[in-house]
């Protein structure tokens, strides 16, 4: 995947847009994100299929389809008011493996920051949709999943009162700070922007990324220049789905990461068996160790805090 525009500019610039303006979007930058979505692919190796649809294609499906959520005003089908003015959506499915899911946060991540970079709006979407009638609408084969969608547009010059009511009960504004977020080889050290070097940038990057309910679910390990990502996985929060939902929140950070470093020349590449090398996969550290003859004396010191989860590391190259 090759990115031709800011990366570092556009993180900083996105943010949800809930209201949009009727403004068109002129047809060469419709083209130019049809292109960007096929070129597109993630460091995890899964397949993330993108559907694409404009409003009034799915007023007209979705009102011959029989779903649950019909609306009289096109422009709210499908959303329950959460979106208003949208013309065009974008949905991305996934088959149900491990990896699908940080897969899919990290290109659609990666599209979200693009129409930004081209001055347009977008929201993700994982949970306040119609997800039958969207599935429906966009033809999606029954063994796929749509986790997310999101509207794209330009944005209305104001937010609407439920988009503001939403972006406060969240504090959609903030994010956590440094020490909450980052770790310097254990769990009970932070890991400070001096200790990090140049990977001070890419981590800013990681935390001003989105995330579902603004949860910010991501925890980072610096370790032997290794950095170790787990989920802080919130209790009880993806009970609605039939999968976990921040797993979609450790994608994006993947891309803020990675798309970020690279534009500072930095490269590396992800791989999922740092919970080997950590110490935290007891099973596999105790065959490693028989197998090279040796017995597993040591246990792993690294204290893991409750309901961390591991989910990759990034190893530069
Ligand atoms: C995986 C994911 C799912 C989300 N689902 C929804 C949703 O269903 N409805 C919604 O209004 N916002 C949704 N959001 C948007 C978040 O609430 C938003 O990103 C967060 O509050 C931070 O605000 P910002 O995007 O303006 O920085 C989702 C975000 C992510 C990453």
């Amino acid at each position: 995947m090759i990115i031709e525009f800011p990366i570092e500019d556009s993180v900083r610039k996105r943010s949800s847009v809930r209201n949009f303006s009727d403004r068109q979007i002129e047809p060469e930058k419709v083209e130019a994100i049809g292109r960007f979505v096929k070129a597109l692919d993630n460091p995890f190796g899964k397949e993330v299929r993108f559907h694409f649809f404009a409003a009034d294609d799915l007023a007209a499906q979705l009102s011959s389809v029989p779903h649950d959520a019909p609306s009289a005003n096109p422009q709210r089908i499908g959303t329950y008011g959460v979106i208003k003015g949208a013309s065009h959506f974008i949905g991305a499915s996934i088959k149900k493996e491990p990896m699908a899911l940080e897969a899919l946060g990290y290109e659609m991540e990666a599209l979200i920051l693009y129409l930004a970079s081209l001055e347009l709006g977008s929201c993700w979407l994982g949970g306040t949709f119609d997800r039958k009638g969207f599935v429906e609408a966009m033809e999606i084969d029954e063994e796929r999943l749509l986790p997310a969608i999101t509207p794209y547009g330009y944005a209305a010059q104001r937010k609407h009162f439920k988009e503001s009511m939403m972006r406060r009960l969240v504090g959609a504004e903030k994010r956590k700070p440094w020490q909450q977020l980052f770790f310097h080889n254990d769990f009970d050290t932070a890991l400070t922007e001096q200790s990090a070097g140049e990977l001070t940038l890419p981590l800013e990057m990681v935390r001003l990324g989105p995330s579902a309910s603004n949860k910010q679910p991501w925890r980072v390990l610096l370790k032997d220049e290794e950095l170790h990502f787990f989920e802080d996985k919130s209790p009880g929060y993806s009970a609605a789905f039939s999968y976990d939902i921040q797993r979609i929140d450790l994608g994006i950070a993947a891309a803020h990461l990675e798309l970020s470093a690279r534009e500072r020349g930095i490269t590396g590449r992800f791989e999922t068996d740092g919970d080997v090398e950590l110490g935290l996969d007891e099973e596999a550290a105790k065959g490693a160790a028989d197998e090279a003859g040796s017995k597993l004396t040591e246990k792993s010191n690294l204290r893991l805090p409750d309901h961390y989860e591991y989910v990759f590391s990034w190893r530069r190259k």
